[in-house]
């Protein structure tokens, strides 16, 4: 898929941002504040319930006005009908990529290479809200005829970070008598801390893997099922307490789970941007169908946003090219997502893998090395836990962090007066990332504390805060499904815009490959002491080290 001729460096627009980066790095934001008393209505933009406050970034209009012209240069409005017309965009692995027509709740046909797929991801929502209603209402028992209580998800990566991070935020809205758990870690002691709470006569298991040969898995799944069998003795029990989700029918059969109860999904779904899919089914069980649905209705509105309105307007687009901007052209080498509100405390783990799997790569789509900085690194926590642990390095450190403020104006628990104080965190924040402390502030303060002379001199330094650090303050009401459904998609067309303007493949993953391909050959040379290891020296002492350690275990 070829691309420009001319290197994106070498483009006009990318010369002009990286001039005009030049005059304006100096220059101090506060100094705008004072002089723009509009900058807030001019640097601010909604959708979809979502406010999105970027005037404490180190923009002016002309810096805006580049970056929109940078992003008509790489044909952004091309790529993005393409992206929504079903190409084949993700060109390595030849597939469209439409998550998007898991939530078209318009039902307009969506074609993959002349074939509407709306009427298949219907039947399987369809199937889904069966199977929901089957588990929830106790008609679904499990093989000594109990009613359903507990869901494990066992799944990894796409497969597992988004369902738990949907469920972790909508706890509000879980139904009374199900309980989700999730595992994803090859290393056994999650899933048998998992088992440990849990009967097995009132547990089911759904296995999500979109290729249904990940080790991880698998390995986590056939665990799970000698637990079951040695509790409930009889093969037939797996029948009742294993469900699959999958785009691999052979292996799911292969497994042991009856085809009738695998929910399928499609090749165009990136594990990555699955939750929408039938991957959604633990998240399901847990609010109920309705609710998923709703999840699928507020990502539709950010779809339909990011379609249609202007890009001066356009959520995703702005967030894209200030990321564009932070990473290539100020070298910020991370990017750090802070929720005030403790349900999305997996948002940055999730938005981790969205990222940086989508857009940590070093070859543009001609296969040329890039000589530019693609994705930062993507961090976070929940605030207020952050506040009291890294955000030191984010006020005082040698590097620039920018930041996603993201809040609800109400929360959905009871202890109601909490949530102001949450929220005076959030704003104060944003308000010491942006002015900072200068000397004669910090002077005046240490005078009033009763220091002077060598003392206040000494100490000085140290109370002082650079400010002009940016950041992105997101708000909506609440964190409910809609707007849940909203925020992640909102952060999903962010990535297609930074990835089409870095001109990369924002939808292959061939970087985690080398590893998984070297951890088959390892685990082989380690079970088995009398084969030769040839790897780099160390890896070889590695190994050996393990296979010396494992010596006489059988006699302990
Ligand atoms: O190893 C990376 C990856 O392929 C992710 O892209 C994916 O989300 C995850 O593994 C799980 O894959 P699967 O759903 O096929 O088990």
């Amino acid at each position: 898929m070829t691309t420009s001729t001319q290197p994106l460096i070498a483009t006009p627009a990318w010369q002009a941002l990286k001039a005009h980066h030049q005059h304006l790095a100096p220059q101090r934001m506060c100094e705008w504040f004072d002089s723009e008393p509009e900058r807030f209505s001019q640097f601010s933009a909604s959708a979809c319930g979502i406010l999105l406050d970027y005037s404490k970034n180190r923009i002016t209009t002309e810096t805006m006005r580049l970056l929109f012209e940078l992003a008509a240069q790489e044909d952004v409005a091309g790529w993005r009908s393409r992206l929504f017309r079903g190409e084949k965009i993700n060109f390595t692995e030849r597939r469209a990529v439409l998550h998007s027509a898991l939530r078209n709740r318009s039902n307009h046909p969506v074609r993959v290479a002349g074939h509407d797929v709306m009427p298949e991801v219907n039947r399987v929502l369809d199937k889904m809200r069966h199977f929901c209603i089957k588990v929830q209402s106790g008609i679904w028992r499990g093989h000594t005829g109990e009613p359903i209580r507990d869901i494990v998800n066992i799944g990894i990566g796409g497969s597992d970070l988004g369902p738990l991070m949907v469920t972790e935020a909508l706890r509000a809205d879980w139904l009374e008598h199900i309980r989700p758990h999730f595992v994803s870690n090859v290393d056994g002691a999650q899933l048998a801390q998992t088992l440990a709470n849990l009967d097995p006569a009132r547990t089911l298991f759904v296995v999500s893997s979109k290729t249904f040969t990940t080790q991880e898995t698998l390995t986590n799944a056939h665990s799970a099922r000698d637990w079951l069998l040695q509790s409930l003795g009889d093969e037939g029990a797996v029948a009742s307490h294993f469900v699959a989700v999958s785009t691999n029918r052979e292996a799911v059969s292969a497994f042991g789970v009856d085809p009738a109860n695998m929910f399928e999904f499609w090749d165009w779904v990136g594990g990555r941007y699955s939750l929408w899919s039938s991957i959604g089914l633990s998240i399901a069980l847990t609010i109920g169908m309705d609710n998923f649905e709703v999840l699928l209705d507020g990502a539709h509105a950010m779809d339909r946003h990011f379609q249609e309105a202007e890009p001066e307007q356009n959520l995703p687009w702005i967030m894209g090219l200030l990321g564009v901007w932070y990473s290539s052209f100020f070298e910020a080498g991370s990017h750090a997502i802070l929720p005030y509100d403790q349900g999305l405390h997996r948002f940055p783990a999730y938005l981790q893998q969205a990222e940086m799997e989508s857009n940590g790569k070093c070859v543009d789509r001609d296969g040329n090395l890039v000589n530019y900085p693609t994705a930062p690194v993507i961090w976070g926590e929940s605030g207020t836990n952050g506040q009291h642990a890294f955000y030191q390095l984010i006020h005082q450190g040698t590097r620039l962090v920018p930041v996603d403020f993201i809040a609800p104006l109400q929360c959905r628990h009871g202890l109601t007066h909490h949530h102001p104080i949450l929220l005076a965190n959030v704003f104060a924040q944003g308000e010491a990332l942006l002015r900072g402390k200068n000397e004669a502030e910090a002077r005046t303060e240490l005078e009033a504390e009763g220091l002077s002379g060598e003392a206040l001199n000494a100490l000085l330094p140290h109370k002082l805060f650079p400010g002009n650090r940016p950041s992105n303050t997101l708000l909506f009401e609440r964190l409910d499904p809609f707007t849940l459904g909203a925020l992640i998609a909102l952060y999903e067309h962010k990535i297609f815009v930074q990835g089409i303007i870095w001109r990369i493949n924002s939808f292959d993953q061939w970087g985690v490959e080398l590893g998984k391909q070297l951890a088959k050959t390892i685990l082989a040379e380690m079970t088995d002491p009398d084969r030769p290891v040839r790897h780099d020296n160390s890896t070889n002492a590695l190994i050996d080290y393990y296979r010396n350690s494992q010596k006489g275990m059988g006699d302990r």
